[in-house]
């Protein structure tokens, strides 16, 4: 072997057993889960609730970081540009399923360009109004808003957010088009509901419930199919008239596309011990929020649920004729 062969060949094995024992001290440092929405929000909720879990488990701080604009795809991009290095994670919801279908020029494709880590809960939807609206229920909300069209807003985080997907399903079932107000996320669109500034807001319960329960807002029931532990005499949107009307968002944790899967399959691991952690599966119930099932907590049962899922919505969105670029 020639000298130079030999210093090539020393390198490239010294550089290997680098990447391996990176690898296996991995985490050295803190991580960062991104979050597409603002801090405070349903999405933020569930990532800090999740990162507390997970810093117990792997010794390294989760530090959330909100990245915010147009729907999420703002912070998908920034992790598809990420090190794939195990030190970038990022959380997000439905949005990654109905991004495709929303935009135009989409620069980055949800089911190839990341790594699957796993699903984590399902949360379902509450259908509010400021607390001053006329309507005391779903009936009369109906009503109401078939009488005043133009004069009602709905509030939104944007295209690309569930706020946004539930606000456009019940415009359909209503028969109805009402002015859109986006935030960049639903914390603030919930101040602006409290502060009277807008009108109605579809919202995860993993924010809503507190107040809901607090009387603050005009409450019309859950998107869900069937009425849900943490409001148990809550009704369902379907069961007062909008037949077959359902929206439950689940969450997803993605990393950059080539991060070594060693590292992958430890997040995995301490995601599904989130899961079971006793902190967390309380705090989740109390805030309406069901944990994933085991068949969804694999990187595999993510990559498939995701084309489920753009599969079930692109055509949802494409009837409903409202794109972005
Ligand atoms: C948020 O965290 O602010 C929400 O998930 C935004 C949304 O999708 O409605």
């Amino acid at each position: 072997m020639t000298a130079r062969r030999n210093i090539l060949v020393t390198g490239f094995a010294a550089l290997c057993a680098m990447g391996v024992s990176a690898q296996q001290a991995w985490p050295s440092k803190p991580i960062t889960l991104v979050v597409p929405f603002a801090a405070g929000g349903p999405t933020d909720v569930v990532a800090r609730t999740l990162g507390a879990s997970i810093t117990k488990t792997l010794g390294q701080t989760v530090v959330v970081e909100n990245k915010l604009g147009a729907g999420g795809t703002v912070a998908a991009n920034y992790v598809v540009r990420a090190a794939p290095d195990g030190y970038t994670f990022f959380i997000h919801h439905n949005g990654m399923a109905t991004a495709p279908a929303l935009y135009r020029k989409l620069s980055f494709n949800p089911l190839t360009d990341f790594e699957y880590v796993s699903q984590a809960v399902d949360v379902p939807m509450t259908l509010l109004a400021r607390k001053d609206f006329p309507a005391k229920n779903l009936t009369e909300l109906i009503a109401y808003v078939k009488a005043n069209e133009s004069k009602i807003n709905l509030a939104n985080a944007g295209l690309g957010a569930v706020s946004q997907l539930c606000g456009m399903m019940l415009e359909r079932a209503m028969g109805v088009k009402l002015q859109a107000v986006p935030f960049q996320g639903t914390a603030p669109a919930m101040n602006a509901l409290l502060g009277g500034q807008v009108d109605i807001l579809c919202d995860q319960t993993t924010q809503t419930i507190p107040q809901i329960k607090a009387g603050s807002v005009k409450f019309y029931g859950v998107t869900t199919k069937n009425r849900i532990k943490a409001l148990p005499d809550a009704p369902t949107l379907s069961e007062q008239g909008l037949k077959d009307f359902e929206v439950l968002v689940w969450h997803g944790i993605y990393a950059p596309k080539g991060t070594p899967k060693p590292i992958i399959e430890k997040m995995n691991a301490a995601v599904r011990t989130a899961l079971k952690d006793p902190e967390v599966v309380k705090r989740m119930a109390d805030l309406g929020a069901e944990i994933a099932p085991d068949s969804k907590l694999s990187p595999e049962g993510l990559q498939t649920w995701l084309k489920s899922e753009i599969d079930k919505w692109s055509p949802v969105i494409k009837a409903g004729g409202t794109f972005a670029d």
